[in-house]
C-alpha cells in the first residue's frame, strides 16, 4: 500500500508515519507537508532515511502544488489529510485567514486531486470540536450536530462537509475521523500538556485559561494513530467514526497532576483571561469504532502521561530548538495580552 500522508512534519503526522512504517512493513508513505511552524523534520529524524519513505516540500493551499505531487506519485492508494493550521488561540488571536486557506481550501484542493488521479480512498483527520461544547452530561455521537464555536473548528467542519460533499457527488471513498484531545511525544509546545511540561520544568508560571474548569477528553497519540489507520484500512465508504479514550477531566486537575508528578509546586498555577468562546466541555463516545472495528486505547491515562513527560524530559534539546526563535514571539504575544485573572 502507497498513502500520501499531508501534515507528517506536525505531531500526529509524525507519530502516524513512525507507528505505520514500524508496523506495516508492505506500507510506503510520501509525506506532503508545507514545514509552517508547527512542521519540523527533526520529529521524523530517524527515519527520514527509511527507503519506503519519501518527503515533499509543498502547501496544500497551492492547487497546482497538491497536483505536481499526484503527478510524480501515480499509484498512490489513499490520502490521509493530517495537514492543518491547528491551534485554536492562533486562529482567535493571530487571524483565521490561514485557517481557511489551509484547513478548508486545502482539503479540496486534495479532493479535488482525488477525483482526477481516481483514488481509491480518502481519510480527513477531524476532530471532537466540530461537534461543539457539551453541557455537564452526555457525550459527543457520530449523530451529534455540528455546531464549532471558533474559527478553528468551523474550518474543520467545512472541511468535513466538502469532504461529504466530494463523497455524495462524486462516490469518492471518503472516511472522516473525529479525535479528542491528543497528548504524546513531538506535540508542539503552544498546546496545553507540553506548554505546562515546558513551563513547569523552568519554574515559570503556567496560565490556566477562566476557572481551569473546561473539560477535555485525553487519548495518547499512539491509540489516535492506531484508530486511524484500522479506519483507513477497514473503515465503511462514507462513514464517520469518533475516536477516545472517553478520559475527560477538568484543565485544573490535569495541570496539577502534571505538577505532582514532575515534583513542583502547585504555587506556579496562574489563572490568566480566558479564552473567548472557550468550549466548556468535550466528552467523546467512541463506541462506533470498538464495537464496529474492534479498537481499543492500549494506554490508560497514567500510563501515557508518564510515557509523555519522560519524552519531554529526554528530549530537552528538541523542546529547547521548537522553543527558540519565533516561539518566544508567539508567546510573548498570547500571553501578555492575557492579564491575570
Ligand atoms: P500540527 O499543528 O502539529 O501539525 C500540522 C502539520 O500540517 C504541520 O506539519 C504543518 O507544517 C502542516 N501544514 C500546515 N499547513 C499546511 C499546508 N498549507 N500545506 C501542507 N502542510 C501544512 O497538528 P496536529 O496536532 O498534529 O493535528 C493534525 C491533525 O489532527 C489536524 O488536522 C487536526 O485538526 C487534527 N486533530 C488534532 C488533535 C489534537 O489534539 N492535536 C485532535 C483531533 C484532531
Ligand atoms: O479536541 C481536539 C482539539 O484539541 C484539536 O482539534 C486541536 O487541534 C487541538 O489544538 C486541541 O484543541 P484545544 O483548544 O482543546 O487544545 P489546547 O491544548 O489549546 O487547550 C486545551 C485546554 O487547555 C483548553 O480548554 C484551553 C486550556 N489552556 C490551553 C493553553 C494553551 C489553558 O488553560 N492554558 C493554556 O496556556
Amino acid at each position: 500500500m502507497k498513502i500520501l500522508v499531508t501534515g507528517g512534519a506536525g505531531f500526529i503526522g509524525s507519530n502516524y508515519i513512525r507507528m505505520v512504517l514500524q508496523e506495516h512493513t508492505d506500507t510506503e508513505i510520501v509525506n506532503l507537508d508545507a514545514l509552517t511552524y508547527a512542521g519540523n523534520l527533526e520529529n521524523l529524524a530517524d527515519i527520514e532515511n527509511d527507503p519506503r519513505y519519501t518527503f515533499i516540500k509543498a502547501d496544500m493551499t497551492n492547487a497546482a502544488q497538491v497536483r505536481s505531487v499526484f503527478e510524480a506519485h501515480p499509484n498512490l492508494d489513499a490520502i490521509l489529510n493530517f495537514a492543518a493550521e491547528s491551534h485554536v488561540d492562533r486562529s482567535l488571536h493571530v487571524g483565521a485567514d490561514a485557517f481557511i486557506q489551509t484547513n478548508i481550501a486545502g482539503t479540496q484542493h486534495l479532493l479535488d486531486a482525488c477525483r482526477t488521479f481516481k483514488i481509491g480512498r480518502f481519510l480527513q483527520v477531524s476532530t471532537d470540536e466540530v461537534y461543539g461544547s457539551l453541557g455537564p452530561e452526555g457525550r459527543f455521537t457520530e449523530t451529534t450536530p455540528l455546531t464549532p464555536n471558533n474559527p478553528y473548528s468551523a474550518t474543520k467542519a467545512a472541511a468535513d462537509f466538502m469532504v461529504r460533499a466530494a463523497a455524495r457527488s462524486y462516490k469518492l471513498d471518503a472516511v472522516t475521523t473525529r479525535c479528542s484531545n491528543n497528548f504524546g511525544p513531538y506535540q508542539f509546545p503552544e498546546k496545553l500538556i507540553p506548554l505546562m511540561i515546558a513551563n513547569a520544568l523552568e519554574e515559570k508560571p503556567l496560565p490556566v485559561y477562566g476557572d481551569g474548569m473546561h473539560v477535555r477528553d485525553w487519548i495518547y497519540v499512539e491509540d489516535h494513530c492506531r484508530g486511524i489507520d484500522l479506519v483507513l484500512r477497514q473503515g465503511q465508504s462514507g462513514e464517520i467514526y469518533n475516536i477516545g479514550s472517553m478520559h475527560d477531566i477538568p484543565n485544573l486537575e490535569l495541570v496539577k497532576t502534571l505538577l505532582a508528578k514532575l515534583g513542583k509546586s502547585e504555587s506556579l498555577i496562574t489563572f490568566v483571561q480566558d479564552r473567548p468562546g472557550h468550549d466548556r466541555r468535550y466528552a467523546m463516545d467512541a463506541l462506533k469504532i470498538q464495537r464496529e472495528l474492534g479498537w481499543a486505547p492500549r494506554y490508560s491515562f497514567e500510563q501515557a502521561m508518564q510515557k509523555t513527560i519522560d519524552w519531554y524530559l529526554t528530549h530537552r534539546d528538541w523542546l529547547e530548538h521548537v522553543r527558540s526563535g519565533q516561539y518566544s514571539v508567539y508567546y510573548e504575544k498570547m500571553y501578555s495580552q492575557r492579564a491575570k485573572a
